[in-house]
């Protein structure tokens, strides 16, 4: 054959591949989610998400010292909080010596360079498992606002570089840049859940930190999976009231999202690499039907191409090691 255009020549190497290459993975890239418990030289391994662990504090510490020598620039903080100190109201969430609280004391003494983000909703916190205060069996939006104020609040007196709304309720971003800037907190971001979606891929998320909607499900605060000019609009009222980066959560099923998202707007757009997209990963290679390594690089490459600047990741860790490697 005569061609003119021969596509193969661009692929004839690992070198030559890796020099047309279009998307590139780091390690900075990635945010990586930790699961915080009470006690002293706790590992938990979550049952759903085998090879991930909630940690005790003390371990918590030298888990963040390894994901900064590999050049892991960020994490994004859960607790568990005890069942006696959850209620209707998530006071817990802003008591100022809670387990967060001193958790972002203690990451940010020990690794000062680390970006501590932390979740901000009240899910854990909440004795039905919801993300917002609960009246006549429906979410109150304007009274769950009062509280992620206070919380966020609280997570910025404690060191908290970001916090991280991941609630879904109507003007909980400009509510919380308003408080931070009463308080003077100017150097605090906010990393808002922007197009967050009622997705059974959170569900071993959700065995890490006991917090299964007790009733019901969070259909009406989180997104319809059926829509994606949701996404955009959402999106676009959470820049105006004030979000430093946005996030498209999960992510391999929302990779069309993710490009609408970049496309439109001019901020860091962040995608979360749940639970459940984890978990697939690790019973499909446990079974050995799929190259555990493989995969991890394959998607969360295939996440930053779709459009993400930044990928939350229960395998920020491994991925990690094997970009170093
Ligand atoms: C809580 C929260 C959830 C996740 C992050 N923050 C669960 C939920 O909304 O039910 C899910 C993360 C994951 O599945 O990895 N507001």
């Amino acid at each position: 054959m005569i061609l003119q255009k021969r596509n193969r020549i661009l692929r004839s190497s690992a070198a030559l591949r890796s020099l047309v290459a279009e998307t590139t993975l780091t390690p900075n890239d990635f945010i990586a989610p930790l699961f915080i418990d009470e006690g002293d030289n706790i590992a938990h391994e979550i049952p759903s998400m085998s090879g991930y662990y909630r940690y005790s504090l003390d371990l918590t510490i030298k888990e963040v010292k390894e994901l900064w020598a590999l050049g892991i620039k960020s994490v994004l903080l859960f607790i568990k909080c005890k069942d006696e100190l959850k209620d209707n109201t998530g006071k817990e969430s802003w008591n100022k010596d809670g387990l967060m609280q001193r958790s972002i004391k203690a990451i940010k003494e020990a690794v000062p360079g680390m970006i501590v983000m932390t979740d901000v909703a009240l899910d854990p916190y909440s004795e039905y498992g919801h993300d917002g205060i609960v009246k006549d069996g429906k979410i109150v939006n304007d009274e769950t606002v009062e509280a992620l104020m206070r919380m966020s609040l609280s997570h910025a007196e404690a060191g908290a570089d970001f916090v991280a709304p991941s609630d879904m309720m109507d003007g909980r971003i400009g509510a919380i840049r308003n408080i931070l800037e009463e308080n003077s907190f100017r150097e605090v971001g906010i990393m808002s859940y922007s197009a967050k979606y009622a997705s059974c891929f959170y569900g071993p998320f959700r065995d890490a930190l006991d917090s299964a909607p007790g009733f019901g499900d969070k259909k009406t605060y989180q997104m319809n999976y059926a829509n994606r000019l949701e996404a955009i609009k959402e999106t676009g009222q959470d820049i105006e009231e004030g979000a430093d980066i946005v996030m498209v959560k999960p992510a391999m099923a929302y990779l069309d999202i993710i490009r609408e998202i970049r496309n439109q707007f001019n901020v860091p757009v962040s995608a979360y690499h749940v639970s459940g997209e984890y978990a697939m990963i690790k019973a499909a290679a446990k079974m050995g039907w799929i190259d555990e390594n493989k995969a991890i690089i394959e998607s969360l490459t295939s996440i930053k191409r779709a459009g993400a600047d930044l990928i939350a990741t229960y395998f920020a860790k491994d991925a990690a090691k094997l970009l170093n490697a």
